[in-house]
């Protein structure tokens, strides 16, 4: 009998998500080398520094302050915070390993043992706890050396660098990890970013090469992988923001997909399906793009698809090249056009629910592998009331509004969804702006954007309702008792 999914299937993971650099802190103890997220200077200098292309390589305390050099001290606080979020019955959590914690210049001839230990302490701790840990083996985090000497990603000696990095945690930890990602956000280095591809002021031929050479050592760390334990489960990961053409005009409608298709599809494309698209031959045409591809660099892309597909979903775009409609969006990521059925975060992103079951859809159509939501959430500022209590109704609202839309996805179109991490479940430094005060978590940590605060652990409204979810299996969503 033909019959319709009930609900989310057993064993769904349910969870959190988060980076090494934005809250483990300890950014120069344990042996750990810099990477480029530790001279990346806190506030909203961080923005207009990316949108230059004009990132300072040195730590420069005269005149930026850094707050991922202290995160939320996970790095000594890790075992009161796993406590927590095994309270709320977290199923999974997604970490990343910092890459300068393990080879601290990214070249070293011997691994930091002290950098293994640490992670190793951080995994036996989550799965005391029966908690899964997904690992994402970069995440915004190339080795200052690298980007110093090296170039950052276009040069091809990273991919050699990245698979000795790879090959040591996967040796150390794919017997005790079953989820893995490769590149955080991948995707974002099509439009040439900093943080994924750890280069500044390159052509457009440099980001494609660089992207071209992440490929190669992400392909290679999943064949690693699957030569160690046939049972990891392997992911790529992309930001997608579901793209609407702005109006019904067939050539907006045109545009919109040439567009989607090199931000949400390319690197999916490649990762999933295992081979360039074709429509990226044109547009590397168009664009002067000439790649060096090496004998056994197509091979090893296709031979090493990935199992799973992961993106992080936070904001929708919609395109128009009409001036009429030229009003854009401040804050989202892929830019675009002011869409006027949306609100926006206070930052910026413009919110829609019903654009992540269109995602899951849209993916789930095209690639056919199980889906995991790596990241989604919202960032707001958080009021400590003199009782110490933190209504986050507002965040409560935002994810039972996704997860209500993803519920759709899986029962109603039948999508294979395996995860759900909201992001920063505890809060964490922003990656964007570089504070403190753009919150997302269930848990409230008494930091501000200066660094000053207890560094205290608090329960907000959403720790008690996400509990609940979980406990659940997403099937009460409600803001009640
Ligand atoms: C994703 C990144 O883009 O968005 C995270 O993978 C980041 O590292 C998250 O923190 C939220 O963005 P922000 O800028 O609000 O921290």
């Amino acid at each position: 009998m033909l019959e319709m999914n009930k609900g989310f299937k057993p064993g769904f993971l349910w969870g959190g998500a988060t980076a090494a650099n934005q809250l483990e802190g300890g950014y120069n103890e344990g042996g750990k080398g810099l990477t480029i997220a530790d001279v990346s200077p806190g506030g909203k200098i961080r923005m207009k520094l990316l949108r230059d292309d004009s990132y300072p390589l040195e730590i420069d305390t005269a005149n930026y302050t850094y707050p991922n050099h202290l995160g939320i001290d996970f790095y000594h606080r890790y075992k009161e915070d796993i406590a927590m979020l095994a309270e709320m019955g977290f199923k999974t959590f997604r970490m990343s390993i910092s890459w300068a914690r393990i080879f601290p210049n990214g070249d070293d001839a011997q691994p930091n043992e002290a950098g293994l230990a640490y992670y190793e302490d951080v995994i036996d701790e989550l799965l005391k706890h029966n908690i899964e840990p997904t690992i994402t083996i970069s995440h915004y985090e190339t080795p200052l050396n690298l980007v110093k000497s090296y170039g950052g990603w276009k040069n091809r000696e990273l991919i050699g660098l990245f698979e000795k990095y790879a090959r040591t945690i996967l040796e150390r930890f794919a017997n005790k990890v079953t989820y893995w990602m490769t590149f955080n956000e991948i995707n974002t280095g099509v439009m040439g970013s900093f943080f994924t591809l750890g280069m500044r002021n390159e052509s457009v031929n440099n980001n494609f090469q660089a992207l071209h050479n992440q490929f190669v050592a992400s392909a290679k760390a999943v064949k690693i992988a699957r030569e160690i334990n046939p049972n990891v489960q392997m992911g790529c990961m992309s930001i997608y923001a579901t793209m609407y053409a702005y109006d019904c005009n067939p050539v907006t409608a045109a545009e919109t997909m040439e567009k989607n298709r090199m931000f949400n599809y390319f690197c999916n494309d490649v990762q999933v399906r295992g081979e360039y698209p074709t429509y990226a031959y044109s547009f590397f045409a168009k664009n002067n793009v000439t790649l060096d591809i090496q004998p056994g660099d197509l091979e090893v892309i296709k031979e090493n698809t990935m199992d799973y597909l992961s993106f992080s979903y936070y904001m929708s775009t919609a395109h128009s090249s009409d001036p009429a409609h030229s009003e854009g969006v401040q804050g989202n990521f892929f830019g675009g056009t002011k869409n006027p059925f949306l609100k926006a975060s206070e930052w910026g992103w413009e919110i829609d629910p019903v654009g992540l079951r269109i995602a899951l859809n849209d993916l789930y159509n095209r690639y056919g592998v199980p889906l995991y939501i790596s990241e989604n959430g919202l960032g707001a500022i958080d009021k400590v009331e003199a009782d110490g209590s933190i209504n986050d109704t507002y965040r409560i609202d935002y994810l039972q509004q996704h997860i209500s839309e993803m519920k759709k996805a899986v029962e109603i179109d039948g999508v294979d969804l395996m995860a759900y991490t909201s992001w920063g479940c505890i809060d964490l430094v922003s990656a964007s702006t570089g504070e403190m005060s753009k919150r997302y978590g269930f848990i409230y940590v008494d930091l501000d954007d200066e660094g000053n605060g207890t560094l205290e652990r608090s329960r907000k409204a959403s720790f008690d309702w996400y509990k609940k979810v979980i406990a659940t299996n997403g099937e009460d969503l409600t803001n009640k008792d």
